[in-house]
């Protein structure tokens, strides 16, 4: 481990990627991101520290030349859909693909790994969470200085949850909805971002894997009628029975970018909640939804003022 060298981030340019380089840079780290098409990384392009650069990601050379001298490298590299329907996308992008960098991790010398996983990887039939569980076994058996981060569903600015579902209720009357009495524990993108800088400063976190999950509890036909809740709408949510349910995913098998596919569904059939709190193994006082979430989904401040004038002027 070289203490001068950069903290190489896989996946660095999503959701959850963009807000850890951020931490890592204010935290006086050097952060190399690789991505596969540097183009489309407009919001990382302003954190001037953080050096994103294209490379093939799946490339063995690549990745050794890659990490020579890196300090740690972190993987955030995941897919919750792929294209084809037989796990061959979900095992290259998980299992295929984690693989690959251990092995480069294992050339180049670099011991630590902090590797993103999911809450109930190797649980259920989903291929999705399938190969999460392989990778993690992967990690465990490198010999590497590994740590483990199993998250429920991230929360914040440009979610995949709320701010998806918030998209669906602006122009659906009624959202008919599969799985509805699956459970998560949302856990704040920040709160995530901060696990994974303070597992970089702690030895002990090395062998480690943490559940990262949030104090709410919620079906995800709560999560829905929160969200309409929160930008003031009225929607009807229909649970869908399995029977339904599974129609519904396997028409959306064949959507463009796969809305929601049986690979969802079936990932759904675990509840996504957790047992042993990882954020406060770290010391981190989880957020909970609604510290954040109605002030990012409510109408904007400006148009509460000009409700609140064009009320006070009998508007
Ligand atoms: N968001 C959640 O609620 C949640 C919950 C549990 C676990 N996770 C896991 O946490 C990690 C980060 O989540 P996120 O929401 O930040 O994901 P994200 O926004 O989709 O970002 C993932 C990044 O990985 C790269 N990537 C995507 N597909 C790839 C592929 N097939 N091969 C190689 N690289 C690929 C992309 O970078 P480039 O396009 O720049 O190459 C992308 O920016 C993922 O592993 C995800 O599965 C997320």
């Amino acid at each position: 481990m070289n203490p001068d060298g950069p903290i190489v981030i896989f996946g660095g340019t999503g959701f959850v990627g963009r807000h850890l380089v951020a931490r890592l840079v204010a935290a006086g780290h050097d952060v190399l991101v690789p991505s596969r098409n540097r183009s489309m990384q407009r919001e990382l392009h302003i954190v001037p520290q953080a050096r994103v650069i294209n490379v093939d990601v799946y490339s063995d050379a690549a990745l050794r030349e890659l990490l020579q001298g890196a300090h740690a490298v972190i993987n955030l590299i995941g897919i919750l859909n792929e294209r084809g329907r037989n796990g061959r996308g979900f095992e290259a992008a998980h299992t295929g693909f984690t693989k690959k960098l251990i092995a480069a991790c294992q050339a180049s010398g670099t011991r630590r790994l902090l590797q993103m996983s999911a809450l109930n990887a190797g649980r259920g039939r989903s291929h999705y969470l399938r190969t999460r569980g392989e990778a993690e076994a992967a990690v465990k058996a490198s010999g590497l200085d590994w740590t483990i981060f199993q998250p429920s569903v991230i929360f914040g600015p440009g979610d995949g949850l709320f701010a998806r579902f918030a998209g669906l209720l602006k122009i659906a009357p009624v959202l008919p909805l599969a799985r509805a009495g699956a459970k998560f524990a949302p856990v704040h993108v920040g709160d995530v971002a901060e696990a994974f800088v303070r597992a970089l400063t702690r030895p002990a976190s090395i062998g480690q894997t943490y559940e990262l999950y949030g104090p709410d509890v919620l079906t995800l036909k709560q999560i829905v009628q929160y969200t309409a809740q929160c930008m003031g709408l009225r929607r009807a949510v229909l649970a869908l029975p399995d029977a339904l349910g599974r129609i519904q995913a396997a028409l959306m098998d064949f959507m463009p970018g796969k809305p929601f596919s049986t690979d969802n569904f079936l990932s759904l059939q675990v509840d996504s909640v957790g047992g042993i709190d990882g954020l406060h193994r770290l010391g981190i006082e989880p957020t909970p939804i609604s510290a954040v979430i109605p002030a990012l989904l409510g109408p904007d401040p400006q148009q509460r003022r000009l409700d609140r004038f064009r009320r006070s002027r009998g508007a």
